[in-house]
């Protein structure tokens, strides 16, 4: 029996998390799950949107599943999502994308990894006001958070195989803190010369060659925003924010999650495609010794992917997201 937290966040989280829980108690993994909530939900009971409830299951279990959790846009509370990954020191947030059989896309060979740094930049939340019609906001880059990203995103490399990491800046710009990002990568690489290839490129350039020619890259490594922005253009390129995986590792803990957020479009429809959060799980089975439940889950998925009579609507089908997770229960062997 494992002790692992699940925040089912808020959106369609409820919807994917039900769904999540239902596949993995099929494919026999015992679970005992510890369920906390968070985001505006609890704001009124518990005075704020991440309670230390939260941090200290997950500081507890070592493990957690999330759903996504709102943000409110341009105003009112920080995010959930971001003050988790900074108060855990989440460092790394890896988004592999992978072409899925069954989902057509303009490319048959994407099969690259973003490493995005998950504490810093402007998502330290360091914004003041100067006067009604000026802001500031402050770009943190730190040597060491930089250099412990690369370098994780190279130890990732060696371990999965891979055979290159590119480093992706605006330090044509931002000269000095890109800059430090790309001296910290260079610093970082020259360990690994000779075992895994470097490269450098401007996130304006990858943008642009990653909608022509994605099968080009294999590791790409990212200060935070740029991380974010380019995870969702590769999730694109496999099918869709519903299908792309996440995870958030630090030193004592680990969340994992979807690159997707809590899609209020399609909220409370049962439209929801729970695949992202599966696979999401599917990691994290393996993170705690249950590879061959996480193999299991994952044939069950691409295979009921493969075989198309059950996609959701943003793939192009018109399953309900629960009828989709039958059929993926039905495809446990
Ligand atoms: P979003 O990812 O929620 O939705 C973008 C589009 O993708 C929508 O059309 C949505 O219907 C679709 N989509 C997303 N996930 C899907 C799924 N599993 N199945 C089918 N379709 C799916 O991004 P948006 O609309 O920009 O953000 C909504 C809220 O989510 C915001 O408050 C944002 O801050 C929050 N958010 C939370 C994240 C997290 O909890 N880690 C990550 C990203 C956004």
């Amino acid at each position: 029996m494992h002790n692992i937290t699940l925040i089912q966040g808020d959106g369609i989280g409820p919807e994917i998390s039900e769904a999540t829980m239902k596949i993995i108690k099929a494919a026999g993994v015992e679970i005992n799950w510890d369920i906390q909530t968070a985001g505006a939900d609890v704001i009124e009971t518990e005075g704020k949107p991440l309670p230390d409830r939260v941090l200290e299951s997950i500081k507890k279990n070592k493990v957690a599943l999330k759903a996504p959790v709102t943000t409110p846009i341009g105003k009112g509370f920080r995010s959930v999502n971001v003050e988790l990954r900074r108060a855990l020191d989440l460092y790394a947030n890896i988004r592999p994308c992978k072409n899925i059989e069954g989902i057509k896309t303009p490319f048959n060979n994407v099969d690259l990894v973003v490493v995005r740094e998950n504490t810093e930049d402007l998502y330290a939340g360091l914004e003041e006001k100067i006067d009604d019609n000026t802001i500031h906001g402050i770009k943190l880059i730190t040597r060491s958070a930089s250099e412990r990203i690369v370098d994780y995103a190279f130890q990732y490399a060696l371990k999965n195989n891979r055979k290159k990491v590119v480093a992706v800046t605006k330090a044509n710009i931002c000269k000095m803190s890109d800059g430090l990002f790309l001296d910290s990568a260079r610093n970082v690489a020259k360990k690994y010369e000779g075992k895994i290839e470097y490269g450098e490129i401007l996130v304006d350039n990858l943008c642009m060659q990653l909608v022509q020619n994605p099968s080009k890259f294999d590791v790409l490594v990212l200060p935070n925003l740029y991380g974010d922005i380019v995870s969702d253009l590769t999730a694109g390129l496999i099918g869709g924010l519903g299908v792309a995986q996440g995870a958030n590792i630090g030193k004592d803990c680990a969340v994992f999650e979807p690159v997707h957020g809590s899609a209020p479009d399609i909220t409370g429809q049962n439209l929801a495609n729970p695949t992202a959060l599966v696979l999401c799980a599917c990691e994290m089975l393996n993170y705690i010794g249950e590879g061959d439940a996480s193999k299991k889950i994952q044939n069950a998925i691409y295979k009921t992917l493969k075989e198309g009579k059950f996609l959701t609507k943003d793939l192009g089908g018109c399953a309900k997201t629960t009828e989709f997770t039958d059929e993926v229960i039905k495809n446990l062997k």
